[in-house]
């Protein structure tokens, strides 16, 4: 009957009954001022945050402890012993702290006392000291939520629920777990997580029950704990104070208690309203930089690697472009002689000026070295896209198989968008202009220069009638004429040259050469072995006379070259044209042949100038040069050209249309302006 009126009073009195002494009930959904907190004894780092509605036992202060005791003792009655019981239910979290050892725990306690404040500091959840651990005068009974493994009292773990009776050896301990009723299994749970945690622990028949479960989990059916227990052994006096314990020492966290309900009888115990329960403040995360900076950090990362991708992109790009060919379908065929302009731009130390050979108005010449190959020279022409390349790249490589011992060997070419290389040998002699027209070098003897001239005539004769096509190479002249280290002849630079099937002509090819190589006919008629012919005519006579076509720093009537060696033969001595570094020694027989030769090449009627053929059996004396006057028709004219420097070359346009100005590519910047170029008729006419 008592019984049921308590029950309807718990029922219209709200939250709290303090029905009788021996009665003792209450419930806190939370600490806040809606609750009596005034029945709590508070000491240490406890305290109540009525903001938070949380019972705080410790903060983050090191060596301490906290105890929040309900004031008034929970009594056990008169009673016989088996009919002492109680039951609680509380909420509890512990949070650890980032970056920081934390542990150590909270106890749920029954002490006679209910100031504990002489407990040690460290490791004693603030139950015990080291006298009073262990005596049966302490009068403690603790459940242990234990996050930190001590040796000294044989913890099993640094998170394990334990309990102790008159000290922290506990009685009985395990690992923090749960039943859970749905899986039928035991579930860990970690305490010292920051999540919170329920707790019911009941005493009834002696035996002492510990249950725990995750917050939002009902009362699992099987206990954590379940011991027995002689109360009234632990407290004689039948009665003792209820409450919690906790302390820091060394490691810390913040440790609450949520709810808390407590009653003698388990069916009295007021459930929690779990949802009203307080939220758990967590520690601010920037109190660790690392991760506050974090996404500032992986944004620099990316920032980087993005900063990296586009440098190593345009490295790429600038690669790409720098080292960048033009290569079409057609080109497949000539593979093996296709240089990559990579590999070229390595051998010659990306066109080092220091390894200059030479420059004109074509382009320049670079000496490289090829790993297996060893020295070339590398000529360096400008094209433009839409000009014939396909019928010029096919002509180079055939010029590649060309074979003849006095043609420098063609080794290979590179295009490049405006721009094609054409790989030869590099000799190691240079070019002829540089020992006739220089002093740079020593003077070639005149068994040399006949030597050489010979075996031009006869490289030249091969190119228009030896090769399968008719090869006219357009551009001899001395600079053109290479030796090698014994001073042997070579022809090279092809970066003119054109191919015609024999009995065909190139009258539409436009007129290019060098003046003073050029025969007067080219604007007219165009190229043909002819004009060959007056190249090689010219370059006879420069190699003889040791000077240029054309050098507007003689006197007027030296001037021209072909005009002045007809004067001198006019006169009756030929050989006064040779050159004078020669100091005597030649061969007079020899010499007029040449010179007379050179006239007949440089005459300016085309039909009048023998082919190579007639050339190379005249200049080896094979045959006799036929008896011809310096009067001859055709003569010793010259191709008078108003210019200030001899080597300039120029290219004119097709000769479809003849009338059209030439155009001028000077050999150097600073040349004086090309400004006619007219066939000046001489005294032989
Ligand atoms: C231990 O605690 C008891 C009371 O709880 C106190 O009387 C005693 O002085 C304490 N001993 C030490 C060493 O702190
Ligand atoms: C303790 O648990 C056992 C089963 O493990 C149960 O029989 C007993 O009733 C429980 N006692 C209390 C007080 O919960
Ligand atoms: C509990 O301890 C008390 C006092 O030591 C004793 O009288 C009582 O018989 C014990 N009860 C049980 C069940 O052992
Ligand atoms: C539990 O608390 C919530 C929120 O405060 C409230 O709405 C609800 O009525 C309470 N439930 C009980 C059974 O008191």
């Amino acid at each position: 009957m008592a019984q049921s009126f308590h029950l309807l009073l718990l029922f219209f009195v709200n939250l709290i009954c303090f029905s009788s002494q021996q009665d003792l009930s209450f419930v806190f959904d939370g600490f806040d001022h809606q609750y009596p907190t005034d029945n709590l004894y508070l000491d240490g780092l406890a305290r109540i945050q009525n903001s938070d509605r949380l019972l705080q036992l410790t903060d983050v202060t090191t060596m301490g402890m906290g105890h929040a005791f309900f004031k008034r003792p929970f009594d056990f009655g008169s009673v016989s012993s088996q009919s002492v019981s109680f039951s609680t239910h509380f909420v509890c979290a512990l949070v650890p702290k980032p970056g920081v050892p934390s542990g150590h725990g909270i106890a749920f306690v029954l002490s006679s006392s209910r100031d504990l404040r002489e407990a040690d500091q460290v490791g004693s959840l603030g139950l015990l000291n080291r006298s009073t651990d262990g005596s049966p005068s302490s009068h403690i009974l603790a459940v242990e939520l234990d996050t930190a493994q001590s040796a000294e009292f044989e913890d099993i773990d640094n998170n394990h629920v334990g309990i102790d009776v008159n000290s922290l050896h506990s009685v009985e301990s395990a690992s923090a777990s749960y039943y859970s009723d749905i899986k039928r299994k035991k579930k860990s749970l970690k305490l010292l997580s920051g999540d919170p945690i329920q707790v019911w622990i009941g005493y009834k028949d002696s035996l002492l029950n510990v249950t725990l479960a995750p917050l939002r989990n009902q009362k699992p059916s099987k206990p954590l704990l379940s011991r027995s227990i002689n109360l009234t052994e632990i407290f004689p006096d039948r009665k003792a104070f209820v409450g919690f314990s906790a302390s820091t020492g060394t490691l810390i966290s913040n440790q609450y208690i949520l709810g808390w309900s407590f009653s003698r009888s388990g069916v009295l115990l007021r459930r929690l309203n779990i949802s009203n329960l307080p939220t758990v403040p967590r520690f601010p995360k920037k109190t660790s930089p690392s991760l506050a900076l974090l996404p500032l950090l992986i944004a620099l990362l990316v920032l980087l690697a993005l900063i990296g991708m586009a440098v190593l992109g345009g490295v790429y790009l600038y690669r790409r472009k720098k080292y960048a060919e033009v290569k079409e379908p057609w080109e497949k065929e000539y593979g093996p002689l296709r240089y990559s302009y990579k590999s070229l731009y390595k051998a010659t130390r990306g066109f080092n000026r220091d390894g200059r050979l030479g420059k004109g108005g074509f382009g320049e010449v670079y000496k490289g070295t090829l790993p297996l190959l060893g020295d070339i020279a590398v000529k360096r022409l400008s094209h433009d896209a839409e000009q014939g390349i396909t019928q010029f790249v096919a002509e180079v490589v055939t010029m590649g198989s060309l074979q003849h011992k006095n043609l420098v060997p063609l080794l290979g070419y590179c295009r490049r968008k405006g721009e094609l290389l054409l790989v030869s040998k590099y000799m190691e002699g240079g070019s002829v202009d540089q020992y006739v027209f220089h002093d740079d070098k020593p003077a070639l003897s005149w068994s040399q220069r006949i030597a050489i001239l010979r075996d031009i005539a006869s490289t030249l004769c091969y190119l228009h009638t030896g090769a399968t096509q008719v090869v006219l190479h357009r551009d001899i002249k001395a600079s053109n004429v290479m030796l090698n280290r014994n001073l042997q002849g070579f022809l090279g630079d092809f970066g003119m040259a054109r191919f015609h099937d024999h009995g065909t002509n190139l009258s539409a090819t436009a007129a290019v050469g060098t003046i003073g190589y050029m025969a007067p006919e080219l604007t007219s008629n165009g190229t043909s072995t002819k004009t060959d012919v007056y190249a090689f005519g010219a370059f006879m006579l420069e190699v003889t006379c040791g000077r240029r076509p054309f050098d507007p720093e003689m006197a007027v009537e030296k001037r021209h070259l072909v005009k002045w060696v007809c004067e001198c033969w006019k006169n009756g001595s030929l050989v006064d044209a040779i050159d004078t570094r020669l100091r005597g020694k030649f061969v007079p027989e020899e010499v007029e042949i040449v010179l007379k030769l050179g006239l007949r090449c440089t005459s300016i009627v085309p039909e009048s100038r023998p082919n190579m053929e007639q050339v190379v059996q005249y200049i080896n004396s094979h045959q006799k040069l036929p008896e011809f006057s310096p009067k001859f028709p055709g003569i010793g004219v010259s191709t008078q050209v108003l210019m200030g420097v001899p080597s300039l070359e120029i290219t004119f346009s097709p000769v479809t249309s003849s009338v059209s100005p030439p155009s001028v590519s000077p050999s150097s910047a600073d040349n004086s302006t090309f400004i006619s170029h007219t066939i000046i008729y001489g005294d032989g006419r």
